[in-house]
Order: C-alpha cells, then sequence, then structure tokens
C-alpha cells in the first residue's frame, strides 16, 4: 500500500517516535510506501511531501518536535468539502492517510473519513483533552516538564518566602495543571472545569504562608475566576476559530500580590511544555500507537482512532474522539478537592 502521513496542530515530543514507529513496521514488515506531507493539512492542500523511507526516520525516536512539521490549516475552511480533500489525497496514489493529531487534525480526519477515503488517527496533545484515550502522546513529557519547573520553582520561593504562580498551558481543559500540581506540590491548582472564587485562593495561600510555606499555585491557562468571561485571549483566531490565551497568570500575580501583600512571582511555561525529547512514557506509547496504526491500516480498517485503554492498545472510531472536548471530570476535581483554591 502507499499511505500518506502527516502531524497537524500544536507539535508535541514523541511525533517522530510515531512517526519512525509505523514506517519501520510498514516498510520492513508490511511492504508499504509512505509519503508525508510537510505542515499538517497544508501540505495536502499545497503539495507539500517529502518521502519517509527507512533512511528519513533514522535516529528521529528522541528527537522533540515533528521531521514534517505541523501547522494549523484547516483544509476544510470557509465550507470547503471533505470529499475535495479525499480527492486530493488520491490524486497522491495514496491507498490510506494516517493523521496524527488533536481535535483539530482529527476532526479533518473525522470529516475525510466519512467519505470513504481510509484514514487511521493517532491521538496527540499536551492537552489531554480527546476522548476515547486514556492518554494522547506528548502530555506525559508535558507533566513531566511542569514537575520540573515546580521542583525548581520550591526551592526559590522558600528561599524569599515569596508566592509564586506557575502558568500552564491545556486550553479549555485542566488535564496538564491538574497532574503538574498534584506532581509538583501545588498548593493550590485552578482549572477551567471550576471557576475560581479569587478570596477563597487568598485564604488558601495564608493558611500555607501560616504554615510556614512558601506556597505554589498553578494555574491552567484557560482557568477563570467565578462569573467572569474570558479576558485573556487574543482577538485573532486561528483557522479552527481559536483565539490565542494569553495572560491568566500575570493578571493572578498582580491581584494577589495588592490582595495579601506579599511578593509575588508568575512564571508562564509556554511552549517550553511542548518542546524537548518526550519521555519513556511517550516514546513507548508513540511506538506503540505507530505499530497498531500501520497493522489497521494495513487490515483494511478506517475511520478509527488507535487508542490506550489500560495497558492495552485498541481502537475507537474517530468520530467518537473528536465529538467533544474531554475535560477533567467531577470526580477528578473531589479527588483533589483540597487543592481547588
Ligand atoms: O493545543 C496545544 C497548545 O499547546 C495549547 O495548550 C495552547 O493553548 C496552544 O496549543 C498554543 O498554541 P500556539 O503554539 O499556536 O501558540
Amino acid at each position: 500500500m502507499r499511505i500518506g502521513l502527516l502531524t497537524g496542530g500544536g507539535d508535541c515530543p514523541g511525533l517522530n517516535a510515531a512517526l519512525r514507529a509505523v514506517v519501520q513496521r510498514g516498510v520492513k514488515q508490511l511492504g508499504h510506501e509512505f509519503l508525508g506531507f510537510c505542515d499538517g493539512w497544508r501540505g495536502v492542500e499545497s503539495d507539500l511531501t517529502r518521502v519517509l523511507d527507512l533512511a528519513a526516520v533514522q535516529g528521529i525516536l528522541p528527537e522533540g518536535g515533528t521531521i514534517l512539521g505541523s501547522s494549523r490549516t484547516n483544509p476544510l475552511r470557509g465550507g470547503r468539502d471533505a470529499s475535495a480533500v479525499a480527492d486530493r489525497l488520491r490524486a497522491f496514489g495514496l491507498d490510506a492517510l494516517i493523521a496524527i493529531g488533536g481535535e483539530d487534525t482529527l476532526g479533518i480526519a473525522t470529516q475525510v473519513a466519512t467519505t470513504g477515503f481510509p484514514v487511521v488517527g493517532i491521538p496527540k496533545t499536551i492537552d489531554n483533552d480527546l476522548r476515547g484515550t486514556d492518554a494522547s502522546l506528548g502530555f506525559d513529557t508535558a507533566i513531566n516538564i511542569g514537575m520540573e519547573a515546580m521542583d525548581r520553582l520550591h526551592t526559590t520561593g522558600r528561599s524569599h518566602g515569596r508566592l509564586l504562580i506557575l502558568e500552564v498551558m491545556g486550553r479549555h481543559a485542566g488535564w496538564l495543571a491538574l497532574d503538574v500540581g498534584l506532581a509538583g506540590g501545588a498548593d493550590a491548582i485552578l482549572i477551567p472545569e471550576k471557576p475560581f472564587d479569587i478570596d477563597e485562593v487568598c485564604a488558601h495561600v495564608e493558611r500555607s504562608f501560616a504554615a510556614q510555606h512558601a506556597p505554589i499555585v498553578v494555574v491552567a491557562e484557560g482557568a477563570l475566576p467565578v462569573g467572569q468571561e474570558m479576558p485573556w485571549q487574543s482577538t485573532t483566531q486561528d483557522d479552527f476559530g481559536h483565539p490565542r490565551i494569553l495572560g491568566i497568570g500575570t493578571w493572578l500575580e498582580r491581584e494577589l500580590e495588592a490582595r495579601l501583600s506579599r511578593e509575588t512571582r508568575a512564571t508562564v511555561l509556554g511552549h517550553i511544555q511542548r518542546g524537548g525529547a518526550p519521555s519513556a512514557f511517550d516514546r513507548v506509547l508513540a511506538t506503540r500507537y505507530g505499530l497498531h496504526a500501520v497493522q489497521a491500516v494495513s487490515e483494511g480498517r478506517a475511520g478509527v482512532m488507535v487508542a490506550l485503554h489500560g495497558r492495552d492498545i485498541d481502537e475507537v472510531p474517530l468520530s467518537e474522539a473528536t465529538e467533544s472536548l474531554w475535560t477533567v471530570s467531577p470526580e477528578r476535581l473531589r479527588e483533589a478537592e483540597v487543592f481547588f483554591g
């Protein structure tokens, strides 16, 4: 078979490991050939391709980012037709496509698959907000990066007796903030799923100081005070209608410093969370996802996304994975209640 591969949306560690696994198994054991599209769906639209043979994927397992490049191009913008995208894929001589992406990239994959062109998805996003899988590629590495930042913040916060704030990504899902907060020992964790009361956050912080502890508040970029509309976002939007989310960490820094009269410093972790080498967990997950995805294509399964359930990799319909965002459940919120300021 001749199979297309693309990586779309925000990059993350583990994409290259997944590409390598697909190509290694596909070429060595299944007799396939692969065409990579550069910059996600933009490559399909604009004819940006590169051959992915064994040499192309040599040595890329530990490399962050994606050798194919990525973008937030939406090939269906302005009401364009998914069957036209499928026709373009056929015009490249492809029998199937493996798309590695998050809600947007796999949302397009879902629509292309409904036209009858065989597509298999691999879930990736540091936001971990794709349904149907226990983990998306890149999430574990991002938690580890956040955790390391927390360990460092604790030592400087303690030395100066300051209140520190760590803003992490995650868009409209609090998974990353929750797990960074739990792994890094946050005193309060603020996530989009539970609007926070600033007075309660202040009380929470004061309790930590009273216990001789310099507190750290982890805040998700999409977290909001009770009753507040999202003021921290750009006026421009990407192809999928997402504005950039900006500024909750520095707003919180000013607000808490003014209310508590305590020295407060905010750190915005930003794209550091998406860079660098994947964790061992993500390398293994990426490799297993890649091996399963190419197997699924070979066996004629389509319109599915490979998924982690417990320790096993299986498949779920793409439509199920992309129908709505997966956000932090009430159970997970209740479990960590003590940390929600
Ligand atoms: O979806 C991944 C993500 O890193 C979000 O957490 C964040 O809001 C967004 O992408 C940032 O996008 P960009 O890299 O386009 O600024």
